[in-house]
């Protein structure tokens, strides 16, 4: 089982949206997927609670029990599982960084969220795990987004080939207890998740595409 976790000491960056559709991706693809909510504010909570389906299977917990939650999902046969933390909350984002395989930076080409990206390479470097940024909620014109690539850069972090736009759909899928891929298959929003799916597995030396139970 291979762990990631969503780090970004800002709020609104993209991280449980990140998650949430990461983890359907997973599951569509035939991987089982489980998400770790480490937020107390509970969104990916409140968003399994709207969904009609069970999988992928959210478990609300505190930092202090993720070794715990991850053999658990392990025993259960989950092939990943995606961490969703909250924002300003440097020691659970700390043991989540610990527990993880990679860590992902969701951030938005805006300047809180670039500033705000030097405490999650701390927390990265502290945890000696790969972290990478994924440009998040990228308006469809500007320099905004050339700008935004190179101060990201400058913090000495890598940058996820694939981006996700700023797009309605990410906002109305996840109200409705859905994920991009469901509510707008053929979508931009739908290919852009896809891609970075794929990539994050080739990353973390998973098959993207499995039968349920055959292991990775
Ligand atoms: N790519 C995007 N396009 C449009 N809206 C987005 C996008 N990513 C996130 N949002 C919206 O921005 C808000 C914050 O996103 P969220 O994933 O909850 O951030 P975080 O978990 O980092 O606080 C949510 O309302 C979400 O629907
Ligand atoms: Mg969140």
């Amino acid at each position: 089982m291979k762990t990631i976790a969503m780090i970004s000491q800002k709020g609104g960056a993209g991280k449980t949206t990140l998650t949430l559709n990461l983890a359907v991706a997973a599951e569509l693809s035939g991987l089982s997927c489980a998400v770790i909510d480490l937020d107390p504010q509970a969104s990916a909570m409140g968003w399994q609670d709207t969904r009609e389906k069970e999988t992928p299977v959210v478990i609300s917990a505190q930092a202090s029990r993720i070794q715990d939650i991850l053999q658990t999902a392990k025993d259960h046969g989950a092939d990943l599982t995606l961490i969703d933390t909250a924002p300003h909350s440097d020691s659970a984002a700390l043991q989540a960084a610990r527990a993880a395989d990679l860590v992902l930076i969701p951030c938005r080409p805006s300047i809180l969220d670039l500033r705000a990206i030097a405490s999650s390479v701390d927390i990265a470097t502290m945890a000696k795990k790969p972290a990478i940024a994924v440009l998040n909620s990228v308006p469809p014109r500007g320099s905004l987004t050339e700008e935004a690539l190179e101060a990201i850069k400058s913090y000495g972090l890598d940058i996820a080939p694939e981006q996700l736009g700023q797009r309605a759909a990410f906002v109305h899928s996840l109200t409705l207890g859905l994920a991009v891929m469901e509510y707008e298959p053929s979508g931009k929003a739908a290919q852009e998740i896809e891609a970075i799916y794929k990539w994050a597995c080739m990353h973390l030396g998973i098959k993207p595409t499995q039968k349920k139970g055959e292991k990775s």
